[in-house]
């Protein structure tokens, strides 16, 4: 790995603890992890190990906790040497909104919108009800179209969610999650919900997508076979990551 490779995100001593009444769950015990500018990253671990919530706090749609309940310093999150923590709400919305992108397993389209509006939803939240027109729709929409395009997805435009396959759907999630041309995609477990062959032509829908918007990928997964095409896998086990490897190290032995 080349000296001169910069890290876009820098996670220190991640701790999530959940709280049920009486109940509290140690989620995340001190994760560190450093993501590198460009690279396609993939988490694995087992069910309930704490792979999407630590995809939540990387995106800033969850704060990890103040301090470790052992006593433990509070950790951090720095992107573009700031730290999430202590950074404004406007700051912390536009971080959430225009540098990072998220695809889930379950799509989560709006089912009375059609496929245009479905990817351009994130523009024009963005842009507040009053702002979205003009040049700022037209801008949307030609980033919509361009992403759909490269898709396959260019005569489903007017389409609603339920007249589209599995595949054809997690398309325009992806498409949705770039429409803001963030920097970082974040995915959680992006070909879950999907039979194998069309979960392979997700993963070569994002290598593709990456190569050419030079993003940075995080993929969460629990299936090795995706994470295999990965540049770099980290695994989640017991509330910390295991040493950063290589994806053929990593996934040999499996212990
Ligand atoms: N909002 C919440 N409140 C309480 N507990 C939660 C909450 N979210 C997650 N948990 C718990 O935290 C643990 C980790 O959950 P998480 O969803 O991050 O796991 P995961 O690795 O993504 O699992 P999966 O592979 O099944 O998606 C689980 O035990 C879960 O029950
Ligand atoms: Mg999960």
């Amino acid at each position: 790995m080349s000296e001169a490779t910069t890290n876009i995100i820098e996670a220190r001593n991640l701790r999530k603890t959940y709280r049920m009444g009486r109940v509290r769950v140690n989620v995340l015990k001190g994760v560190d992890l450093s993501v590198r500018e460009g690279e396609w990253l993939c988490v694995l671990g087992a069910s309930g190990s704490g792979k999407s919530t630590m995809l939540h706090l990387l995106g800033g749609l969850d704060r990890p906790d103040r301090a470790g309940a052992d006593g433990g310093g509070p950790g951090s999150i720095t992107y573009g040497g700031k730290d999430l923590r202590k950074i404004s709400a406007g700051e912390l919305n536009r971080y959430r909104n225009r540098e990072v992108g998220f695809v889930f397993q379950f799509y989560h389209l709006l089912p009375e919108l059609r496929v245009l509006e479905n990817v351009t939803i994130g523009a024009m939240i963005r842009h507040g009800r009053f702002g979205y027109r003009g040049a700022a729709k037209r801008e949307a929409i030609d980033s919509a179209r361009e992403l759909l395009t490269a898709f396959g997805l260019a005569d489903r435009l007017r389409h609603r969610p339920t007249e589209l396959s599995g595949g054809e759907r997690q398309r325009v999630a992806i498409a949705r999650a770039l429409v803001n041309r963030p920097r970082i995609l974040l995915a959680d477990e992006p070909t879950g919900n999907l039979d194998r062959v069309t979960g392979e032509s997700i993963i070569e829908t994002l290598a593709e997508t990456r190569e050419r918007l030079g993003l940075t990928v995080v993929m969460v997964t629990h299936d090795e076979r995706i994470a295999a095409r990965a540049e770099r896998v980290v695994r989640l086990r017991d509330g910390v990551l295991a040493r950063d490897g290589f994806a053929g190290a990593a996934t040999a032995g499996g212990a």
